[in-house]
């Protein structure tokens, strides 16, 4: 079988990270693009990745760029290009930035990897993918944001530190667009099927709730700039489904076609990832309360993609 080839757009810490995971896990070959004035800094990293294989005894190949056509035919392309937050915005304040970014992305896309099952990071993600498919016309299937699997590892994490758990045990999903108004669902979050109801009393479930939505901007305030390492981890969890066809049932954004009341939008829910991509939404019943909570998610999500298509 031929090697899987699988292109990282976008160079900077999420690309390294990703670079560096996909090339540990001898996923396929890896091909690191940045800008033309950025190359050099590729290339850098992508060297530095390959020697790396030497000491910790894998072999793969990895390479830096800024020529699209190296990307021709590639199996994943996993697009992080963009500017990433600094303290005090929001992802949303990203839009005019990185919209002609994801543009250009989305044009080469079409032209070099026009059947790449291609996971969207960028920000805002939401709006992001949304756009990628309108230029690429790819399939509904063939495009999907990555946020849900790490919204839901922060918040497993906050969840098992409160009940003093392994973070292994804990299981949660959420859903609605990647911003401050994100989903958790309750219902769907257990400590391997234990109600957290029992383990954790509600104003602190309360708590983590809001600072699982504020995660990312925690993140960003202390370092200064985007979160890395969960969200490469989150983007190759996927990347894995897809190439192995796996069928995980993750939370990702999908583009909704009827599904929870929702048309021609890209927003998080569980979805089967397999060798065709998003194979499947699963709409799993919501409460009331959530159903409100996506609701007003998804005018969130819809105002930005509303910016994105007067632009
Ligand atoms: C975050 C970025 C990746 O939430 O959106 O950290």
């Amino acid at each position: 079988m031929a090697r899987k080839k699988i292109g990282l757009i976008g160079a900077g810490n999420i690309g390294g990270e990703l670079a560096r995971l996909l090339a540990n896990k001898e996923l396929g070959d890896v091909w690191l693009y940045d800008i033309p004035a950025k190359e050099n800094f590729a290339k850098g990293k992508a060297l530095d990745l390959e020697q790396n294989g030497a000491v910790l005894g894998y072999d793969s190949f990895v390479r830096g760029t800024s020529n699209w056509a190296d990307l021709e035919g590639a199996d994943v392309l996993i697009v992080t290009a963009g500017i990433p937050r600094k303290p005090g915005q929001s992802r949303d304040d990203l839009v005019a930035t990185n919209l002609p970014i994801i543009r250009d992305v989305a044009n080469n896309a079409k032209k070099h990897a026009p059947s790449a099952f291609t996971i969207v990071i960028s920000n805002p993600l939401d709006a992001m993918v949304y756009e990628f498919k309108r230029v690429t016309g790819c399939a509904k299937g063939m495009a999907v944001g990555m946020a849900g699997v790490l919204d839901s590892a922060r918040f497993q994490l906050f969840l098992a530190r409160e009940a003093g758990v392994s973070v292994k045990d804990v299981r949660a999903m959420v859903l609605g667009g990647h911003g401050d108004d994100m989903v958790p669902v309750l219902t769907m979050t257990t400590i391997n099927g234990v109600p957290v109801s029992s383990l954790i009393a509600k104003d602190k479930i309360g708590a983590i709730i809001e600072r699982t939505r504020k995660g990312g901007g925690e993140i960003v305030n202390l370092m200064g700039t985007s979160a890395y390492y969960a969200p490469a981890s989150s983007a190759v969890a996927m990347a894995e489904a897809f190439l192995f066809d796996q069928k995980r049932l993750l939370a990702g954004a999908a583009y909704l076609d009827g599904e929870f009341g929702y048309k021609d939008l890209f927003m998080g829910v569980p979805v089967v990832i397999g060798a065709k991509g998003v194979e499947r939404i699963i709409e799993i019943p919501l409460s009331a309360e959530e159903k409100a909570m996506l609701e007003k998610s998804a005018k969130s999500v819809q105002s930005v993609v509303d910016v994105v298509k007067k632009s």
